[in-house]
């Protein structure tokens, strides 16, 4: 059942000497110890003959536990299903002597796992390691050591983090910068979960910067807003190169998600060379007031379709 991918990872870590695994002062290993200690229990642990029915006469009266039967993986699918062969001892590795008070430990994930991140996600990679999710190892959360389970949960019905209602959630249990930006006044519709992080960014990593979902940030920004993609007769250079020149894509106190107000806005690349005495406004109005300053005149922002539209005016 363990996939030859794992075995390689085994011999890979190189192995402590055999050892009786109950004989071991678990508390007194090291992280690293731990780790290679648990993971060779994987390979070498006595697996229970009765399978999930043995863990179950402990662990029944915990309805988290119970919830597992709720969910994929407490269903036979397929020939690849947990329950179709090793059941909770394909995730939490064999049972050993951990029947005996229960101090043995098994393979635990989440938050309070003794075991580190890597070593976690090596038991989930054991069957999930499809070409989808071949990104993840050059991710950024895979060298930040984020877990499987940091975002996945396995023991209920429905997986928060498959669950398009309660992704933002999760992704910003973590991200609390992103968190606070989705919450200003200007930004996507993320607060209402009509958008999600994963519109535009891919979870296990991608081929892109900020594992975004398209190659670029612009292309990423035209799979929705497609009439910003041109060609114009007249471009804006900096729209044309990187639409977060402007703009916060998660969100801004300024209208239209953009980082600051104009006139700042234009002048962090527009050196304030006084054009404004060159241009004629009418008596009594304020061409640079009226909150769109530059706008009033450069309209075109993005660009420009008209013959006269140099100056992005028209
Ligand atoms: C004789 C009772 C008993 C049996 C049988 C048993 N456990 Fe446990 N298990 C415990 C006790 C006691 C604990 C520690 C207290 C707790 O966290 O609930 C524990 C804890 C755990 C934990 C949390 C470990 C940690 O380090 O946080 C997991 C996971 C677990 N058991 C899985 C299993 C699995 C899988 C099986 C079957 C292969 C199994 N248990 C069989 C008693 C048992
Ligand atoms: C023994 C094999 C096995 C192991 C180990 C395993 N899975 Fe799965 N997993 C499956 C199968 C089979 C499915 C259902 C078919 C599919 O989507 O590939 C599945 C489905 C999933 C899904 C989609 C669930 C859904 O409801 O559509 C997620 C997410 C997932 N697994 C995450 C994990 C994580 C995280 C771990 C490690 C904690 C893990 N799996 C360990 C076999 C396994
Ligand atoms: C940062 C959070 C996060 C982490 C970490 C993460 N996932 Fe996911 N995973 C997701 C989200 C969100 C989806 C839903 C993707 C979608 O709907 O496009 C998903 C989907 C899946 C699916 C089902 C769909 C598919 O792509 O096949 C599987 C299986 C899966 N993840 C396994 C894993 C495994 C294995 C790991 C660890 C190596 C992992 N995930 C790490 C967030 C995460
Ligand atoms: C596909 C992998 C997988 C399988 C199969 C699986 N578990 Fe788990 N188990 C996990 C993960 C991941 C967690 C961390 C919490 C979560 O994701 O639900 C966990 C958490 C636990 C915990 C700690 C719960 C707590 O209260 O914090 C226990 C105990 C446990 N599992 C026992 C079992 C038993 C018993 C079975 C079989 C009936 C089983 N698990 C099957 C992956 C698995
Ligand atoms: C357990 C914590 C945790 C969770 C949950 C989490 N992340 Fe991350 N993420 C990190 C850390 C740590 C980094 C690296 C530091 C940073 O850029 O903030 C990171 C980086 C990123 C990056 C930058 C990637 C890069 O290559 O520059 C993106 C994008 C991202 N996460 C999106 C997501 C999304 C989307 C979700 C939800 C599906 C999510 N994260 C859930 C911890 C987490
Ligand atoms: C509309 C598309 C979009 C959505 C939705 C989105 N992001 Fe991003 N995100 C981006 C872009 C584009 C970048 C690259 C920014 C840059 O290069 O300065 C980015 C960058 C990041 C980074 C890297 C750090 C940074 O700010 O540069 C993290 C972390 C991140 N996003 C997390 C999230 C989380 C969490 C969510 C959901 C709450 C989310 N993003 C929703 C487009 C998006
Ligand atoms: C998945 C689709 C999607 C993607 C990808 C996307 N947007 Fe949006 N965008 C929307 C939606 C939906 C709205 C809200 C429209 C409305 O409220 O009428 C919006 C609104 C906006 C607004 C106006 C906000 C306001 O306050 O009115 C700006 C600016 C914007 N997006 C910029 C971007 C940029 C920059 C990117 C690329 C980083 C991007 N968008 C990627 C869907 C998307
Ligand atoms: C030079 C700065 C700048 C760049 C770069 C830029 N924008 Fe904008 N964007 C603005 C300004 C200023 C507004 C407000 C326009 C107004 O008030 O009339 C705006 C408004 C928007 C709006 C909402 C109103 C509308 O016109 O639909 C969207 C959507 C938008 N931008 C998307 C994008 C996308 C996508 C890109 C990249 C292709 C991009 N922007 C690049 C400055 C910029
Ligand atoms: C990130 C830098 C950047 C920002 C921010 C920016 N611009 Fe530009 N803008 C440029 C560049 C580069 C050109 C092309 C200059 C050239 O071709 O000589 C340009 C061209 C122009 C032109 C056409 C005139 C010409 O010389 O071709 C106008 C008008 C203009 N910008 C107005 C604005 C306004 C108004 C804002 C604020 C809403 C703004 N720009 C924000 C970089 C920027
Ligand atoms: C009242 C209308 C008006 C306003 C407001 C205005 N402009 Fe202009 N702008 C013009 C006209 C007309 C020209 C062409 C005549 C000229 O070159 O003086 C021009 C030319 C430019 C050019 C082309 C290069 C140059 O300096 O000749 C840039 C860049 C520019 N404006 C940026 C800005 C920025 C940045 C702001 C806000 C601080 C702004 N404009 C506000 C009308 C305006």
């Amino acid at each position: 059942m363990r996939s030859l991918y794992q075995l390689a990872m085994l011999i890979g870590c190189g192995l402590l000497v055999m050892q009786s695994a109950h004989a071991l002062p678990w508390d007194d290993l090291t992280a690293e110890q731990l780790d290679t200690t648990l993971q060779q229990k994987f390979t070498d642990g006595k697996y229970s003959p009765k399978g999930a029915d043995s863990c179950l006469m402990c662990h029944k009266k915990n309805e988290k536990v119970m919830d597992l039967f709720k969910g994929t993986h407490g269903k036979v699918i397929s020939e690849a299903s947990p329950m179709a062969g090793l059941q909770c001892e394909a995730c939490h590795g064999p049972q050993g002597n951990h029947n005996r008070g229960g101090k043995e430990p098994m393979i635990a994930f989440g938050k309070d796992s003794k075991l580190s991140a890597p070593a976690q996600n090596t038991v989930c990679q054991g069957c999930h390691n499809d070409p989808k999710q071949m990104a993840w190892h050059t991710s950024t959360h895979n060298l930040e050591e984020i877990a499987c389970s940091d975002c996945h949960t396995i023991h209920t019905a429905k997986d928060p983090a498959l669950d398009k209602l309660s992704v933002n959630n999760t992704c910003t249990s973590c991200h609390t910068q992103q968190k606070a930006d989705m919450n200003k006044r200007s930004s996507h519709p993320m607060k209402w979960d009509q958008m999600t992080c994963i519109d535009c960014h891919s979870p296990h990593g991608s081929m892109s910067e900020s594992a975004l979902n398209k190659p670029t940030v612009n292309d990423t920004c035209y799979s929705c807003h497609a009439e910003k993609r041109g060609p114009f007769l007249w471009e804006h250079a900096p729209v044309t190169e990187n639409c977060v020149s402007c703009h916060n894509p998660h969100g801004s106190v300024n209208d239209n998600m953009l980082e600051s107000r104009a006139p700042q806005l234009c002048q962090q690349c527009h050196a304030n060379d006084g054009h404004a005495s060159r241009v004629v406004p009418e008596p009594g109005i304020d061409s640079f007031g009226g909150g769109k300053s530059c706008l009033n005149c450069h309209s075109k922002i993005h660009g420009s379709n008209h013959p006269a539209g140099s100056l992005l005016q028209r």
